[in-house]
């Protein structure tokens, strides 16, 4: 009687084992979902669809990437990538404590963009890439922690950033270019200012 009462025991035990080390995994990549879709919206592009086809390759990826303890991109992958890492955490604080957040990670790289190196924003603009359409997020760790989400089809395809990447009132962002030309008109405007000064004064000890 008592060892059958055990018995049950233990099994509902290894079952609560099994949902909180199974579910945590499924609530950060439906949070992950969530988050990208909201940024996606404001930039005009449409929400992602979760997809299990794109996910078994996300989560192949981030347990090798835990396994070997590095962190690279999947060599000639078909998908999109974007890649997130870090220490001193557990995966279940993975979109569920302030600061911990790989898709404002991503998106906060908008302030280096287009002015900046790719490698400064390249998640950014894959996060809102309007040519993509489904997700599929890998979470595993081992002392560290990675996240991996794959974009299909893959953003960051050059020659289509104006058509793809939008700001929030729906046009293109400018281009690098304009930005230098605009800094380059303030300076000389600041050197006309000055040289007209020093240019006044000595003209009044003269006359
Ligand atoms: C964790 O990392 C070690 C190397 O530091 C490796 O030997 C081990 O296989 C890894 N375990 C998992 C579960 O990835």
């Amino acid at each position: 009687m008592y060892s059958r009462l055990w018995y049950s025991l233990l099994i509902i035990i290894v079952y609560i084992r099994c949902l909180q080390s199974q579910t945590p995994r499924n609530v950060i990549r439906a949070k992950i979902l969530e988050a990208t879709n909201k940024y996606r919206v404001k930039h005009h592009a449409v929400p992602l669809i979760r997809s299990e086809k794109v996910e078994v390759i996300a989560q192949d990826w981030a347990v090798r990437l835990a396994q070997g303890h590095f962190f690279e991109h999947r060599p000639s992958n078909v998908y999109g990538e974007n890649l997130w890492m870090a220490s001193g955490i557990s995966e279940a604080d993975v979109m569920n404590r302030p600061g911990i957040n790989p898709v404002d990670d991503w998106y906060n790289e908008i302030q280096y963009y287009p002015s900046g190196a790719f490698k400064t924003w390249g998640h950014f603009t894959q996060l809102i890439w309007r040519g993509s359409l489904r997700l599929g997020c890998g979470i595993a760790s081992n002392s560290s922690v990675y996240v991996v989400c794959n974009y299909d089809p893959p953003g960051n395809v050059q020659g289509l950033f104006d058509k793809n990447v939008l700001q929030e009132n729906g046009k293109p962002f400018p281009p690098k270019s304009s930005y230098q030309i605009l800094v380059y008109i303030i300076l000389v405007f600041i050197l006309a200012v000055i040289a007209s000064v020093v240019l006044y004064k000595i003209y009044r000890r003269y006359h």
